[in-house]
């Protein structure tokens, strides 16, 4: 069978991202253009600064994307595009940008759901182009639907049913802050800055876990729904009583332990669904399932009970290109493929085409 190779585009917040993906697994090239450092003296992403950033960015992020994996437009079989959810000015820089490439280049056009994309970040099984950021799994077993994947993101956290590629059932979600906005918060309150998944982490690594016990929050009849908003209240009442009975406040002990009470509400969850719906097969997505302390916990507990975890490098964790072109490959294959009238939408639901 001949190879399908996708030339994917993703812009739906801060990364400005182009890759090259060969038969949805393989992936040739992944050109990512941070804009943290721009973001960073805001506290946070400023969607204005964003789009702009972006179309200065995306024809040389695209061009490097097509040089690194040694293609050309004219041997692309397809161009995917992150068209939702997101940021509408970000969003609408890629899907123009792709309709453009894509109509120039007579080729099919496949919109992606960011969601979407992040599931389909497990799917990578090689990048020949190993860097640094990912070390700990180039050639791991195929993963295949059915499984259970939780997703945790800056404005996402689902525990799913991934029932077949791009088709979901969503089984449990946030009733306030997601994961990663929480992780956010918590690092702004404590002076670690934008982005603070990563600053807490980090600090978290020198502190210990159970020096402040917060509270784990449990949504009444609902043992798959998460909650953040209380633990997060928690946190700054915390810090605020420091502050006021002059106490000095170890970073790394409120970093670990507040990471901590996130790792154990998303490990309990999913494992929980996992064998409550009899998969044996459980994945993470999303820029919070690079979380080094959530990785080691989810790898002890599915050991534990039986399951096999999967999860994605790092570097396909947080937003990038090569996870829309795993999901586009998929969606291409089911003959999924957008019209010239192909729009942002800034609200859009997963599972939704
Ligand atoms: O998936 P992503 O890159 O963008 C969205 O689609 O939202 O996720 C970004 C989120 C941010 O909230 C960031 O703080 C969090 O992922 N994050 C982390 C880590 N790396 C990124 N959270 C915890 N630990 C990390 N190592
Ligand atoms: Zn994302």
């Amino acid at each position: 069978m001949e190879d399908v190779l996708i030339l994917a585009i993703e812009s739906s917040c801060d990364e400005t991202a182009a890759a090259v993906v060969r038969n949805g697994r393989e992936v040739l090239s992944n050109v990512i253009a941070s804009q943290i450092a721009l973001h960073t003296q805001f506290g946070g992403v400023v969607p204005e600064i964003a789009s702009r950033k972006h179309i200065e960015q995306i024809n040389p992020v695209i061009t490097s994307a097509l040089e690194e994996a040694r293609i050309s437009l004219s041997q692309i079989t397809a161009v995917g595009v992150t068209y939702g959810p997101g940021l509408v000015g970000a969003l609408l820089v890629g899907v123009a940008e792709a309709k453009a490439i894509a109509y120039g280049a007579k080729k099919p056009l496949v919109g992606v759901h960011h969601i979407e994309g992040h599931v389909a970040a497990n799917f990578i099984t090689k990048y020949p182009g190993q860097n640094a950021l990912t070390p700990d799994r180039i050639c791991q077993a195929e993963l295949e639907p059915p499984f259970v994947c939780l997703i945790v993101s800056g404005g996402h956290t689902h525990l799913v049913v991934v029932k077949d590629y791009g088709e979901f059932e969503i089984i449990g979600k946030t009733r306030d802050d997601a994961a990663g906005e929480a992780f956010d918060k918590v690092a702004r309150a404590v002076g670690l800055g934008y982005p603070g998944g990563p600053k807490i982490d980090q600090a978290a690594r020198q502190g210990n876990p159970h020096a402040v016990e917060f509270p784990r929050a449990k949504v009444e009849g609902a043992p798959y729904d998460f909650s953040f908003s209380g633990l997060k209240s928690a946190v700054l009442n915390y810090i605020n009583h420091a502050k006021m009975t002059g106490q000095e406040i170890c970073v790394p002990d409120l970093a670990a332990s507040f990471q901590n009470a996130v790792v154990e509400a998303l490990v309990s969850r999913a494992v929980l669904a996992a064998e409550e719906y009899g998969y044996d097969k459980l994945a993470i997505a999303g820029g919070v399932a690079s979380n080094s302390a959530l990785r080691e916990a989810m790898a002890r507990s599915c050991r534990e009970h039986g399951l096999n975890f999967y999860y994605p490098s790092p570097v396909f964790c947080t937003d990038n290109a090569a996870m829309i072109g795993a999901a586009a490959y998929y969606e291409y294959q089911k003959g999924v493929r957008h019209g010239w009238d192909l729009n942002a939408i800034p609200n859009l639901k997963l599972g939704e085409r």
